[in-house]
């Protein structure tokens, strides 16, 4: 039996409640650091040890963090829905959930790539999760961290619509839908199909999606009692 497709769109809120902060929320990852100048291609071309540590910083965080019942729940969704996770966060939260399917829009934070051979992406472990501008890969050629930078084309924006166009269920989870092509997303949607927004703080919407103002934690279970057979 072909199960339904369910599509899941998720960004920093999905991993809030697992300590890792947000961006756009008072207090938030932009309050303290200027984006542009350790998200962005240009701030990297200017500063890139700046960058580096950003992300060496954030990979850090990521250590003593694990995925929250938002994260499993979407898991335990896959027991009726072909889920298909896509995500706009680095952090790996949703592997280590055990989605099935998650695909990474604005990069990984525990992967590097090489400046010469972009194809070459290495995953950093624990005991190995600093770079900096001096770091090289066996062939000798620098790595930057595998990060979709401000100013930088999304490459996975095809696969993610593909993915879109097929939904017969979407649910946005933890967005404020402030950053395009991801934001822009749902309207590939087909016509028709339910689409659900979980957030605490929803961003306005149009009112063909049913907005379920709550946490992840909390959204994610309503919504298995909604869509659970
Ligand atoms: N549960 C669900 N949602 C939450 C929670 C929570 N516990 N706490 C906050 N939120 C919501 C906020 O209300 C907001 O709508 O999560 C959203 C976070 O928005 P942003 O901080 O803008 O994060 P995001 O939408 O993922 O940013 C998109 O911007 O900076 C770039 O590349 C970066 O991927 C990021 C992109």
């Amino acid at each position: 039996m072909v199960k339904p497709e369910l599509v899941v769109l998720t960004g920093a809120g999905m991993s809030a409640e697992s300590g890792i902060s947000t961006f756009r929320d008072s207090g938030g990852l932009w309050d303290k650091y200027p984006v542009m100048d350790v998200a962005s291609a240009n701030g990297f071309a200017r500063n890139p040890a700046l960058v580096h540590e950003f992300y060496n910083t954030r990979r850090r965080e990521l250590l003593g963090v694990r995925p929250n019942s938002g994260h499993s729940g979407l898991v335990e969704l896959e027991k009726w829905y072909d889920v298909k996770v896509i995500t706009q966060n680095v952090d790996d939260l949703h592997e280590r959930a055990g989605s099935s399917s998650v695909l990474h829009l604005h990069g990984e934070l525990m992967k590097v790539r090489s400046m010469r051979h972009p194809e070459r992406i290495y995953t950093l472990t624990p005991d190995n999760l600093s770079t900096s501008p001096d770091s090289r890969d066996e062939y000798g050629d620098p790595v930057r961290p595998h990060i979709v930078f401000f100013q930088e084309a999304v490459p996975n924006i095809e696969p993610a619509i593909d993915i879109m166009q097929q939904a017969d269920v979407v649910v946005i989870i933890g967005t404020s839908m402030a950053v395009y092509p991801a934001a822009g997303l749902v309207n590939y949607a087909r016509r028709g199909v339910p689409v659900y927004y979980i957030d605490p703080n929803p961003a306005p919407v149009p009112d063909n999606i049913t907005v379920i103002r709550a946490t992840a934690t909390e959204g994610v279970a309503r919504l298995i009692e909604m869509l659970r057979p």
